[in-house]
């Protein structure tokens, strides 16, 4: 069985805002779409290749406007590019057409497909550098940039993602969508979490005025927890064992 994962650069567009468009099509539409979309058809050469697990993202499941009223957010749900196009959230209109066009694919070409779909992802540092969400984070308690996202979404512990993937590849049952989130939370209410217990750090205390990926939703993980993934980390622990990487590899 042959791993292949579409990992693409880029994540979370709100570092991106006074980018002009032709800058968001280079850095982020072009190599998410074209990288999804590369893996794919090697894939489709190669006749070894038995299933594929793809990495989407659960911004592409609730930037819409309707999604208080259709929430919890489950497999079914997708975000609506338009909308996307409107609020500037490229990264999430990059992914959603990225997702979609992997599906193409692989149901034109008999593909085995299963997507993982987590959401923002949290926990220790696996590499010597941190890499996009912790570098994310890092700024937020730094208090470098100025302002916080405008943003409300699910979190969720890269053990509990790693574990995803392998069961999406291992487990025979396993097929489609398969979400993988813990709490929904605004970064204001991450940030006041993390101030009562790491008082000691700075922290943004502004709130971006990026509009679009604010609204309140819930997001169902049943699915992924039927296929037999262990229960979800809670947000308290997966941030202090981020924050402890921090503290230890000496960025905090
Ligand atoms: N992090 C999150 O919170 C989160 C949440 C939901 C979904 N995802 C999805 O998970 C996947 C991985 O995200 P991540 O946060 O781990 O990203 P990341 O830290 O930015 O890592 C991206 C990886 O992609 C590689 N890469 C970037 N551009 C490339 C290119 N043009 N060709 C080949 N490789 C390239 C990089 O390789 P090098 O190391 O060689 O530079 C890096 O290893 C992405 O599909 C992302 O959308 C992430």
């Amino acid at each position: 069985m042959l791993w292949a994962l579409a990992r693409v650069e880029l994540n979370g567009g709100f570092f991106t805002e006074h980018c002009p468009a032709h800058c968001h099509l280079a850095k982020v539409i072009d190599p998410i779409i074209k990288g999804t979309l590369n893996v794919l058809t090697s894939c489709k050469k190669a006749s070894s290749v038995k299933r594929v697990v793809l990495t989407s993202s659960s911004s592409c499941l609730r930037c819409r406007a309707d999604v208080q009223q259709v929430s919890p957010l489950n497999e079914s749900h997708w975000s609506d590019t338009e909308y996307c196009k409107r609020h500037n959230l490229w990264y999430t209109y990059a992914k959603t057409i990225a997702e979609k066009e992997a599906w193409r694919v692989a149901e034109e070409s008999g593909i085995n497909l299963v997507v993982v779909i987590p959401s923002f992802v949290v926990g220790p540092l696996l590499t010597p550098q941190p890499t996009s969400s912790l570098r994310q984070i890092l700024t937020i308690i730094k208090g470098v940039r100025g302002d916080y996202p405008n943003v409300r979404g699910g979190f969720v512990h890269v053990d509990d993602v790693v574990d995803a993937h392998i069961l999406a590849m291992e487990e025979s049952k396993a097929s489609g969508r398969l979400i993988c989130s813990s709490t929904v939370a605004h970064w204001s209410e991450i940030i006041e979490m993390l101030k009562t217990k790491y008082p000691i750090y700075p922290y943004e205390d502004k709130c971006s005025s990026q509009e679009g990926d604010n609204n309140p939703h819930s997001i169902g993980s049943s699915k992924i927890l039927q296929l037999g993934l262990p229960a979800l980390t809670t947000l308290d622990q997966m941030f202090d064992d981020c924050i402890k990487s921090f503290q230890q590899k000496g960025f905090l």
